[in-house]
């Protein structure tokens, strides 16, 4: 762990007496109330629904600036790593701390052409799935099965760790694949060892036995840079379950399979499908965007606009304003207009102007333009949770490690403010209320 300094300890005045609880500050001078003796030795828990006000662990892996707006992977910047490095560069960085040379890379590039292939018996699932079944249950029942094909799991020492690590980057990308043939019905296309791992991926998805594909140089650097965007950020949702699940001692097959799931969520990485959807019935119903932003503001209704707001970024997250230029370069690269772009474009414009969004540090996230991007790029609008999926895999296994290679690592267990009834004693049945009545 990078260096973490002790300031002078805060206190807390409780029952009358008064603790000492230790500060330390990061790196970058981000400060934690250390609470860990709190209970004790003063006899209480804090209390964080959501864990806003939480840091869950020590971390040298992803800084996150809510109020600049800075993202850097290791000490790098986003804007650095998008523009300039392939994603398996970036996937290295994330889970060895630093980026590779040019053998380290070939080596690691050789792992993953390797790993490629799912086993055989493995294709099988897939016809147990219904058409419609959504591609991120697909995912995550796929990936806990891995576990059952490779029982070393995360064997001892570096090797196997980065063999495992190279199994699930290169295995996810071929299950996401099979996923989009199963649900058009097409057969399902081999990885190729000449192809790296962004084609290779574009390949499985899009070619077929009736017409060669040829990845397009640009879709190919877009999705570089897609899932560059995604590869880690800090401890979101899905990674703090990695983590969580991960501390049980449970394989890393298991932790990433349940990060799946919750990344699923449409208030996390499932919010660049329910943007499109957003954008698609604003199109549908001849461009309303007002009735859209009238519908989020309405405290009545549960109407969110997706791909707006964030937990940690007060301002226009990096990513969102690096997607943006992507998906305007890629459409005009490949002579598209789709007018859902002129949407989104129209909703930001009326949002950012909008006193409910600005007064509330409303931006779009990662999630607003990146649906573009896919569209453009002719991915099916549910597989674009699975992107995230593969983009953010690295950054979970990173994550994962780190948690696992802390000496000081503990089970996680929150407690809880109990505040149900006291206690009380059975009475007969004959003499019981209506349950329903009761609640
Ligand atoms: C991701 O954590 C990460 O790092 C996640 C992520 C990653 O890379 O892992 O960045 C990826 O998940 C991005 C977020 C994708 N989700 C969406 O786009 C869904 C829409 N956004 C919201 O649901 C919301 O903004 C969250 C979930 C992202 C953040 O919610 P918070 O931090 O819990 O904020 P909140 O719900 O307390 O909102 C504060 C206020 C509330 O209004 P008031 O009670 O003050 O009147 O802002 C309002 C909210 O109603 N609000 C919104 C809104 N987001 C917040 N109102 C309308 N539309 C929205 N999108």
């Amino acid at each position: 762990m990078s260096d973490v300094k002790n300031l002078a300890p805060a206190t807390l005045t409780l029952d009358g007496k008064t603790h000492e609880l230790p500060v330390v500050e990061g790196t970058e001078r981000e400060r934690g109330v250390d609470i860990s003796g709190l209970l004790r030795d003063a006899g209480a828990v804090t209390l964080d629904p959501g864990y806003g006000n939480t840091g869950s662990c020590l971390s040298d892996i992803t800084y996150i600036d809510g109020n600049k707006g800075i993202l850097r992977y290791r000490g790098y910047p986003i804007e650095e790593l998008a523009e300039k490095c392939y994603f398996v560069e970036v996937a290295y960085l994330l889970i060895k701390g630093n980026l590779p040379d040019r053998a380290e890379l070939e080596r690691w590039r050789g792992l993953l052409t390797e790993h490629s292939m799912i086993h055989e018996d493995m294709r099988n699932f897939f016809r147990g799935f219904p058409e419609r079944a959504h591609p991120m249950a697909i995912l995550s029942a796929m990936v806990v099965s891995l576990s059952t094909f490779y029982p070393e799991l995360l064997g001892e020492g570096p090797e196997a760790v980065e063999i495992t690590a190279a199994r699930l980057i290169s295995k996810v990308r071929t299950i996401a694949a099979y996923s989009c043939k199963k649900a058009i019905g097409e057969p399902y296309v081999y990885p190729r060892h000449g192809l790296r791992y962004c084609a290779n991926f574009l390949h499985m998805m899009f070619d077929s036995p009736c017409a060669d594909y040829q990845p397009d140089p640009v879709v190919v650097k877009a999705l570089e840079k897609f899932l560059i965007l995604h590869a880690d950020h800090e401890q979101n949702c899905s990674t703090s379950t990695v983590r969580l699940v991960g501390s049980s001692e449970a394989n890393l097959y298991a932790s990433i399979s349940a990060g799946v799931c919750a990344l699923w969520g449409k208030l996390h990485g499932g919010a660049n499908q329910a943007v499109i959807e957003m954008l698609e019935q604003i199109h549908a119903t001849g461009g309303d965007v007002e009735m859209v932003v009238r519908r989020a503001k309405d405290k009545d209704d549960p109407y969110r606009l997706f791909g707006f707001g964030h937990r940690v970024y007060k301002t226009y997250d990096p990513r969102a304003r690096i997607a943006k230029q992507m998906s305007q370069d890629v459409m005009g690269r490949l002579g598209i207009h789709d007018p859902l772009l002129d949407i989104a474009l129209q909703l930001e414009k009326i949002a950012l102007e909008d006193d409910y969004f600005v007064s509330r540090n409303l931006y779009p996230n990662v999630d607003f333009y990146t649906g573009i991007t896919l569209r453009a790029m002719g991915i099916p609008t549910k597989m674009y949770p699975v992107m995230f999926a593969i983009g953010r895999l690295p950054g979970w296994i990173a994550q994962y490690l780190e948690m696992r290679n802390d000496p000081a690592r503990k089970i996680g267990r929150p407690r809880q403010i109990y505040v149900g009834p006291t206690e009380r004693h059975l009475p007969p049945i004959d003499e019981r209320e209506p349950a329903a009545a009761a609640t």
